[in-house]
């Protein structure tokens, strides 16, 4: 019988090249069950890397999974799933013209007579997950039809369905809005108190605080820290994930505006940075004018200079859209 002290999953030495990026270096990683466990760090921190790993999408150059004690070696998505693992991407694969159900069930369709789709069958499990874990969602509503904080559910259902009982979120909260993450929070709560355990992908300090139980720092494909979120504050996250400089600029500009700013060695004038994947489902126009009134403020600008935080060749990275 498996050691109740021993994690779900270990991650042990992960190290992952791409061409001229180390985006993973011998990092450490270990989930326990029932808890939540934040993965933060910037932009290109190696988050998703590593668990796309994990997931069976790429192959570590290095480095070994352990899952409930024991090496685990998956070559494909299918080969993580059927261990227990669902992953929940910052794009979603749904069928848009198909139902919920229909688009839960598609690659694990319970069969009549083992052939034909037992739609009813398919239908009652669903919904009996959904009203288990309070997903408020109907499961013959079409998918085009229906909200992306639900298509979100959709998602998560899709693997519980599977059997999961590890489930990775990457980024979920980039595609909702303040009130859809408020809900989604209390649907990550209901899945650990059931024994399940997520990974949790972030860069927004405040919400790691609110939903994790432990937070696990990558800093340019490096494991940081692994902190329990108890005493953490956004000041020392923001000081862990960041690189000297920008944890200055960030302390700077303070909280409010979650920003952080990366150096960079750009050309003679200052860029802002902005994740496209992200100005969708951002009020970009509001979090622009918010970095213009940054920028021009004439005290922000005489403090970096004389402070040397932030010179006209700086490359300003917008991270957090409040
Ligand atoms: N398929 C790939 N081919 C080449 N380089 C890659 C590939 N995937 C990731 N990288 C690089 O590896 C590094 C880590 O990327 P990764 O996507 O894991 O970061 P991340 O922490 O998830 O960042 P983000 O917050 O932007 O999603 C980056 O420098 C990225 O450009
Ligand atoms: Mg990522």
């Amino acid at each position: 019988m498996a050691d109740p002290d021993t994690p779900v999953l270990e991650l042990r030495g992960i190290t992952k090249r791409f061409p001229g990026v180390l985006a993973n270096d011998r990092v450490d990683f270990d989930l326990r069950r029932g808890e939540v466990h934040a993965l933060l760090g910037e932009n290109g921190a190696g988050k998703s890397t590593l668990m796309n790993i994990l997931y069976g999408l790429y192959r570590p150059d290095d480095g070994e999974i352990l899952l409930n004690g024991a090496p685990a070696d998956f070559t494909s998505p299918h080969g993580a799933i059927a261990a227990g693992i669902g992953m929940v991407h910052q794009h979603f694969m749904l069928i848009p013209v198909m139902t919920v159900a229909e688009n839960i069930v598609l690659a694990a369709e319970p069969r009549r007579n083992g052939v034909l789709l037992d739609t009813a069958a398919a239908e009652r499990r669903v919904r009996e997950l959904a009203d288990q874990f309070k997903f408020h969602i109907d499961p013959h509503a079409k998918v085009q039809a229906i909200t992306v904080g639900q298509q979100q559910r959709v998602e998560i259902l899709k693997a519980l369905y599977r059997g999961a009982d590890i489930l990775i979120l990457d980024e979920p909260t980039a595609v909702l809005t303040p009130q859809e993450a408020v809900e989604l929070f209390e649907i990550l709560k209901r899945l650990v108190a059931d024994g399940m355990s997520v990974i949790f992908i972030s860069h927004k300090l405040n919400e790691v605080l609110d939903v994790a139980d432990r937070i696990t720092v990558l800093r340019r494909g490096e494991k940081v820290d692994t902190v329990p979120r108890e005493g953490a504050t956004e000041r020392s996250l923001a000081t862990l994930i960041a690189t000297r400089r920008s944890a200055a600029c960030h302390h700077a500009i303070g909280a409010d505006y979650s920003i952080l700013c990366s150096a960079c060695d750009g050309p003679g004038e200052t860029r802002v940075g902005v994740d496209r994947s992200r100005r969708e489902n951002q009020t970009l126009s509001s979090g622009l004018s918010r970095l213009c009134r940054i920028l021009t403020a004439a005290s922000w600008r005489e403090r970096c200079r004389t402070k040397g935080w932030l010179t006209p060749s700086s490359f300003v990275a917008l991270r957090h859209w409040n």
